[in-house]
């Protein structure tokens, strides 16, 4: 049966409305394309993009971004991280302050696959984690560390280490391993919403990569 325009309308802003309504400080790019479920905490400030999920009991902090096609389990995200497009974060997973996750980069939690022991990765402040990495279950990215785009990470990574590869090993430290990604607030992108011109194309359709 097709829909009336009104009865599309209806649907369109039942989807609509409960997110913009729930989470006021929050940028969806698309929300009538991207589903939070019940139960989650999204910090002020937090950007969100197209077709991403986010799982019941998620808890995420204040100026995030979130990109488009992600998964968000049921896990801890502090404040200032950065997942990009496609990412897998899977349940149990503790993700601190000023983190970066690239493109792509999935979480494994359960070692046997026989659901029988979850333990998610964790990763520690400042870590930046390149695109298309596999984080195995229960491995800890130290404080400030870098894992290399593409790596399989099948042990823990020490503080201000710089890993790559499959099994990652350790590489010669980057210079960028090591600092603090606490970026200071005239660096951070502008909040959606917040008058600041810079901020406009974030409210159209350039969603974050
Ligand atoms: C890990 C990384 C930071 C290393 O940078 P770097 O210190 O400048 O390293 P170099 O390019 O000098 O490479 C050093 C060695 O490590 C190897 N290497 C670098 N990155 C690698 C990777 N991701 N996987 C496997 N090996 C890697 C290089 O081939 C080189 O090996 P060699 O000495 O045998 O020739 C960088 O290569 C990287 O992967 N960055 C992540 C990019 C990303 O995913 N961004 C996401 C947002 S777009």
């Amino acid at each position: 049966m097709v829909s009336s325009p009104r009865r599309r309308a209806v649907g369109r802003w039942r989807m609509v409305e409960p997110l913009r309504s729930r989470f006021p400080d929050v940028h969806f790019y698309n929300p009538d394309l991207t589903e939070v479920q019940q139960d989650v905490e999204l910090g002020s400030g937090s950007r969100v993009g197209s077709f991403s999920l986010i799982h019941a009991g998620a808890r995420i902090g204040e100026r995030c971004t979130i990109g488009s096609h992600c998964n968000i389990c049921t896990c801890q995200i502090g404040d200032r991280v950065s997942i990009q497009t496609g990412c897998h974060i899977t349940r149990g997973v503790v993700i601190e302050h000023d983190v970066f996750v690239g493109p792509g980069v999935i979480t494994l939690n359960d070692k046997t696959m026989t659901g029988k022991e979850l333990r998610g990765p964790i990763v520690r402040a400042g870590a930046r984690i390149g695109g298309g990495s596999v984080l195995l279950p229960g491995v800890e990215i130290g404080r400030a560390a870098i894992v290399g785009a593409g790596s399989v990470v099948t042990k823990s990574v020490a503080a201000s280490a710089t890993v790559a590869g499959n099994p990652a090993r350790e590489l010669p430290a980057h210079p960028a391993a090591g600092l603090s990604l606490l970026v200071p607030p005239d660096l951070m992108p502008p909040t959606p919403g917040s008058g600041d011109p810079s901020a406009q194309d974030l409210q159209t359709d350039r969603e974050p990569e």
